[in-house]
């Protein structure tokens, strides 16, 4: 069995390592994949968002199944192309991936089937979004429409600042096409928890619950980035709020995607908040969430090629989905500088050990030598009994590894440790 892996991060890597655990599986081509994964998969240097390129290595080489897990190229239809050339995929066509594509959309479809989440209006004139502000509660949320990196999200503290971000995304030239459309949303409050589920298009198998940390620094403070670290389970995620979030969210929004002829297949992340009013949906994303994969993944027990061909065949009910009972903390280390500027070429090294723990997201092979090539570098993953004992052993990890201008928070898991202290 030979898979065709399209991307390059820590989240590719970890389902790298996951699929390697499979006995058929013989060679996995990453593409592009990067030099820290070289030992676990061919890397062929194809952009993701090179559709062309990708169907053409597809059908020149010989593989039988493809990992489509980034969301611009689902966005553009990657799963769709490579279908054409009789390639089976994990990951939903460009139809079901505009859930994540538009939040336009997203709201609209919520809107349309009950499912629960913040307020909102969509504006596509600058001057009625303004007009609107003017008497919108604050705070509030102005989020631009298209695919903007983690980046198109201002949460507005004032009047003024809604007004400048809605100015800025529909005016400036920062957002592109992604800004033409804003939607301004209430503001919610309440601990955030990441879902991702397998969907074969009508049954629903959750993931191990997690929780992302978003902010650049210590105490949720400076830039959004694309994430700092994960912990799983999220222990703010119940098993009261599991049932409520299977019947109110999970399952309607595979089975209002499926009506609405654009049946979801692949992984379906759902960003959720629980608010004093229940779970509600923050955002859907198409695909495996990054870093949350890297502790999601490491603490699947079932194999993870059955299931993903499960939620392609439509079998995935007969599939078994099962997790270990156990804590996993993942800590990101990152180029100092990130989300803004920053230096890269420093040499990474690091223990045998940690090395094991590790999933490199932006480093390159010269001459033998691993090097840093962007801003997120490394994701460092701890297994442990409790959630404690995985948060110390990921720090302890993260010791033995070393490169020049690295940064890594150094509180990821301890709002989730909060937790168990307000039990008391
Ligand atoms: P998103 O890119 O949609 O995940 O948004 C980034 C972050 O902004 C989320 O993880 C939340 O912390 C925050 N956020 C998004 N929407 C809301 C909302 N309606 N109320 C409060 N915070 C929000
Ligand atoms: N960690 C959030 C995301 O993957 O979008």
């Amino acid at each position: 069995m030979n898979i065709l892996v399209v991307g390059s991060g820590g989240r590719e890597h970890a389902v790298i390592r996951s699929l390697r655990k499979n006995p058929t599986v013989e060679t996995i081509y990453a593409l592009p994949g990067n030099g820290g994964m070289a030992s676990e998969a061919t890397c062929v240097a194809i952009k993701a968002t090179d559709l062309d390129g990708i169907v053409k290595f597809a059908t020149e080489n010989p593989v039988d199944y493809a990992v489509v897990t980034p969301d611009d190229p689902l966005v553009l239809g990657c799963v769709d192309r490579l279908n054409e050339v009789g390639i089976p995929c994990f990951g939903p066509k460009a139809n079901a991936a505009i859930i994540e594509g538009s939040k336009a959309f997203a709201k609209e479809l919520m809107a349309r089937h009950g499912i629960p989440t913040a307020q909102y209006a969509i504006f596509t004139e600058m001057d009625k979004a303004l007009e609107y502000l003017k008497t919108a509660p604050i705070p509030t949320v102005i989020k631009a429409d298209g695919l903007a990196l983690g980046k198109g999200v201002i949460i507005a503290m004032t009047r003024e600042e809604a007004c400048e971000a809605v100015v800025d995304m529909m005016q400036g030239a920062k957002f592109g096409k992604s800004g033409s459309t804003v939607v301004i949303e209430e503001f919610l409050e309440g601990p955030e928890v990441s879902v991702l589920a397998f969907t074969d298009g009508t049954c629903v198998k959750p993931m191990v619950s997690s929780m992302d940390h978003k902010r650049a620094g210590d105490h949720d403070t400076g830039l959004n980035t694309g994430g700092m670290g994960t912990i799983a389970p999220n222990p703010y995620y119940t098993a009261d709020v599991a049932e409520r979030c299977m019947k109110e969210i999970f399952l309607p929004t595979v089975n209002a995607m499926r009506e609405e002829g654009r049946p979801f297949t692949g992984c379906l992340y759902f960003g959720l908040m629980i608010t004093k009013d229940g779970p509600k949906v923050i955002e859907y994303n198409c695909r495996f969430g990054d870093p949350e994969t890297q502790v999601v993944l490491p603490l699947l027990e079932s194999d993870l090629l059955t299931i993903m061909q499960a939620t392609t065949n439509g079998t995935l009910a007969d599939t078994e989905v099962v997790f270990a009972d156990k804590s996993a903390c993942c800590v990101v280390t990152a180029s100092k500088g990130y989300p803004l500027s920053y230096e890269k070429g420093f040499e990474i090294t690091m223990s045998k050990e940690a090395d094991a723990h590790t999933f490199v997201a932006g480093a390159q092979l010269k001459d033998g030598r691993l090097l840093t090539s962007g801003g997120r570098v490394l994701g460092t993953t701890a297994i442990a009994e409790n959630l404690a004992e995985a948060i110390r052993s990921a720090y302890k990890l993260c010791d033995e590894i070393h490169f020049e201008n690295a940064y890594r928070r150094s509180d990821i898991g301890a709002r989730a440790m909060e937790y168990f202290s307000l039990q008391k």
